[in-house]
């Protein structure tokens, strides 16, 4: 039934329409206590040096490049899409009643918007530079509202101090250890998140769509609230589950727990599911757990880890899109007998986000169904 404009339950049903990223007017986040979390150590001098200002017009034109190559190849597969708006207020403080901030992007459109079958949710997000990001993307929502999608913004949180945990120690937020296939090391961190329970937050990438079930993870930006508010959202038609993983600094799931059609999930190999439950329902479904290699491009790492080589898009069961120099990723999915469609994205990489990060599907052709 495609008579819906937005309508999406899963992560491979065939591809109708989705959101490309815009990176245009992109300004550096400054390193906040809370950001320390997302930024790499290596990079905090360059954040503490250029924070609140325009990143080098260099490093935005490739990263802009990257995201109209990724528009070209799923035009050319027959895919429509759509951009945001280009972000204007980039090095501007705003202030609310309880914070001022200067913004960062709206490249990676997965972070703010989560489609659940009909209905686009605006996500509360977790980072005050990340605050007013939606914005950017209400021409576009509006349009799909007018042409009868479901619209909601979840409840913005005040973000005010009590959000973030100030003693959370420096030293123990190098979050992406396990670079590179070595097995990740399970801080005594873990299970403790840069955001408090004050009140909801989530970015959506912390949600990971499989129809009726949906597998939600609390991370440095999402919060058992913010899950909660999910599950009483979305009522009785879906289970939400809260889903672990052996990973000292999570933030997005979707270079760790990536399905690629009904029967399979890609598991990253330092980042093991630790809760039982999740596993069993897999194991009972009998659903494949496959562990791809790790990620080898020629490009700097920010705000990620190298495994962004995972977070592939699919643009239906056969059809997968991996960056072009992702050899080893590439081979992987070639010996499951997928096609593979390749871009040229590695200088996207820089902000933090992959292919999946970088879109938001508005439309996949299916049902909601129940894989469990
Ligand atoms: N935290 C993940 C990693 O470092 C990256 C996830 C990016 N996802 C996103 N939606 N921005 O491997």
């Amino acid at each position: 039934m495609d008579t819906f404009p937005v309508c999406s339950y899963n992560e491979w049903d065939p591809l109708e329409e989705i959101i490309v990223g815009t990176i245009d007017g992109v300004s550096v986040p400054v390193l906040t206590h809370d950001m320390k979390t997302f930024i790499r150590k290596e990079y905090w001098d360059f954040y503490r040096e250029h924070g609140g200002k325009p990143y080098p017009i260099d490093m935005v034109k490739k990263a802009a490049q990257a995201l109209d190559n990724l528009q070209h190849v799923l035009e050319a597969e027959g895919v429509t899409v759509r951009r945001p708006d280009s972000v204007g207020y980039a090095h501007h403080v705003f202030k609310t009643p309880y914070f001022a901030s200067t913004g960062f992007f709206n490249a990676d459109a997965r972070d703010v918007l989560l489609v659940v079958g009909d209905e686009i949710i605006e996500a509360p997000m977790a980072q005050r530079c990340r605050y007013f990001e939606f914005m950017r993307y209400r021409s576009l929502i509006q349009e799909y509202f007018n042409q009868g999608a479901r619209w909601t913004a979840a409840p913005k949180p005040k973000m005010c101090d009590d959000l973030y945990d100030w003693d959370y120690p420096e030293d123990d937020m190098s979050f992406f250890r396990g670079e590179g296939g070595v097995p990740d090391h399970v801080g005594p961190l873990n299970g403790r998140f840069i955001t408090t329970e004050s009140e909801p937050c989530f970015d959506a990438a912390d949600f990971t769509r499989f129809g009726r079930d949906i597998l939600a993870q609390r991370s440095h930006v999402t919060n058992d609230l913010g899950i909660q508010w999910m599950q009483r959202h979305l009522g009785s038609e879906y289970r939400v589950h809260t889903v672990k993983f052996r990973d000292p600094g999570p933030i997005h799931m979707d270079a760790t727990w990536v399905p690629i059609g009904e029967g399979r999930v890609l598991s990253c190999p330092p980042r093991p599911c630790l809760s039982p439950d999740i596993l069993e329902m897999f194991e009972k479904a009998r659903r494949e757990i496959l562990y791809p290699p790790p990620g080898v491009a020629d490009a700097e790492f920010h705000m990620s880890s190298r495994w962004l080589s995972m977070n592939i898009l699919m643009i239906d069961e056969e059809r997968v899109v991996v960056e072009r120099s992702e050899e080893p990723t590439i081979k992987f999915f070639k010996e499951l007998g997928l096609k593979t469609i390749l871009v040229d994205f590695k200088d996207h990489y820089v902000f933090g986000g992959g292919l999946h990060c970088a879109t938001c599907d508005i439309r996949r052709r299916g049902t909601l169904k129940s894989y469990f």
